[in-house]
């Protein structure tokens, strides 16, 4: 029987809780088709870091490197400084295994309301979001004495940059620096990975992301390079571009308007929780973290301190991420059944089934329950 080896972070907060369910339903579909599954499970989180003061060593992303994907659920504690557990851990995982794509889609699921009446249509969209660079380089510090020199020692799939960005004021005026970085591989990377993606989808544009007009060298760049692929190499699709303000602007009136939405780093965060509030709550909003390497399935949304341990978490985020980890390892129709097996439990349970997200009291377990029920 074919065993695939998975590596595990369930991570902190509510992480525990929604990929413990997704795990028991895995087993089951892995048993409906005639597969099964190896889950070596890390405990790197931020409790992991509170009690032994290590993060994440590079011996164990070695051994991860041997499995055939990874799963994760969230990482990010309010005891600690926000970022040491964020970068230490899922930045640097996503790096390491230089996982350029984060693919997140959004689309409407039974039964599940929207904030915004979508007078019968319906949401379906992916971000294609970059997932190596923009201001996600971790190039950063801030300075008292009116003196910075930020070192740059960065390593990605298609490059090295090296050298060091020095910054100097009058001592009166401590500040602080953050630098962004869009390449050309690494935007032609992501350009082809949209592209590839619209036409399977039937799609006939890539709509690109941008702030050229007061982030010039930055997003202008971005621009040009992806405009530039799609000409050379896709002229049967249409490029179109359209400002980050502008999309918010539009998603909240027409939140159906958008196929591939091909976004920079930081407009990807922002823009895949925009589209996960749309469709109707980040408790179903799956994603990819996609490379040429190891590649790593987790949920959008984070560790969700407000409800962990209260039996509120939704599940089915972390098991739709799970599907796209099937879809990934080349069981196309295990995955379907998974997607098929959460929008039958949403179409047919009683008010009181649904997760407490959608105005229902079932608990995490009893959600992961009844999508199983239907595997
Ligand atoms: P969050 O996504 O954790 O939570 C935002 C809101 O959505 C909260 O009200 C939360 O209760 C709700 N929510 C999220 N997931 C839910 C689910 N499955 N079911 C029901 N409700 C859900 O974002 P935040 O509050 O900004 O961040 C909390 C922590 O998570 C921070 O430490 C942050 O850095 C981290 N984080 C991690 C990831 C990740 O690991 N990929 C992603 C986002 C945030
Ligand atoms: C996400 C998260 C992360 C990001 C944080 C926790 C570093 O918000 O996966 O969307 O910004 O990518
Ligand atoms: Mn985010």
């Amino acid at each position: 029987m074919k065993k695939y080896k998975i590596a595990v972070i369930k991570g902190d907060g509510i992480g525990p809780e929604v990929i413990g369910e997704t795990i028991k339903v895995l087993d089951k579909t892995g048993k409906e088709f005639g597969f099964a599954f190896e889950w070596n499970e890390y405990p790197y989180s931020a409790g992991h870091y509170l009690a032994t003061a290590e993060i994440m060593p590079e011996h164990a992303m070695e051994e991860m490197s041997k499995c055939d994907a990874m799963l994760l659920g969230a990482i990010g504690d309010p005891r600690v400084k926000p970022g040491i557990m964020e970068q230490g851990i899922l930045l640097a995982l996503r790096f390491r295994f230089d996982q350029y794509v984060n693919l997140r889609p959004a689309f409407s699921l039974p039964r599940v309301k929207t904030p915004v009446d979508l007078k019968g249509i319906k949401i379906d969209s992916v971000v294609v979001r970059e997932n190596t660079e923009d201001l996600y380089m971790c190039i950063g510090g801030t300075t008292e004495s009116g003196e910075l020199e930020l070192p740059v020692d960065v390593s990605r799939g298609k490059y090295e940059l090296t050298g060091s960005i020095k910054l100097k004021t009058d001592p009166r005026y401590p500040f602080a620096a953050q630098a962004a970085i869009n390449s050309k591989p690494g935007v032609e990377r992501i350009t082809r990975y949209a592209a590839e993606l619209a036409k399977k989808r039937g799609e006939d544009t890539v709509t690109v992301v941008s702030k050229s007009n007061a982030v010039s060298a930055l997003y202008g760049f971005f621009e040009e390079v992806a405009k530039k692929v799609m000409a050379d190499e896709y002229p049967e699709l249409k490029y179109a571009m359209v400002n980050v303000d502008a999309l918010c602007y539009h998603l909240v009136r027409n939140p159906s308007a958008y196929g591939v939405l091909l976004c920079p780093n930081l407009f990807g965060d922002i823009i895949s929780d925009l589209q996960a509030g749309l469709a109707g709550g980040l408790g179903t909003a799956a994603g990819g973290n996609i490379g040429e390497g190891l590649s790593m399935f987790e949920p959008v949304h984070g560790s969700a301190p407000d409800i962990v341990g209260t039996g509120r978490s939704n599940p089915v985020a972390a098991i739709l991420s799970g599907a796209m980890m099937l879809e990934h390892l080349g069981e196309g129709e295990a995955s379907k059944k998974i997607n098929k097996a959460v929008s039958d439990f949403l179409e047919n349970a009683s008010n009181e089934d649904l997760p407490f997200e959608f105005g229902g009291t079932s608990t995490f377990e009893q959600v992961g329950e009844n999508i199983r029920r239907n595997i």
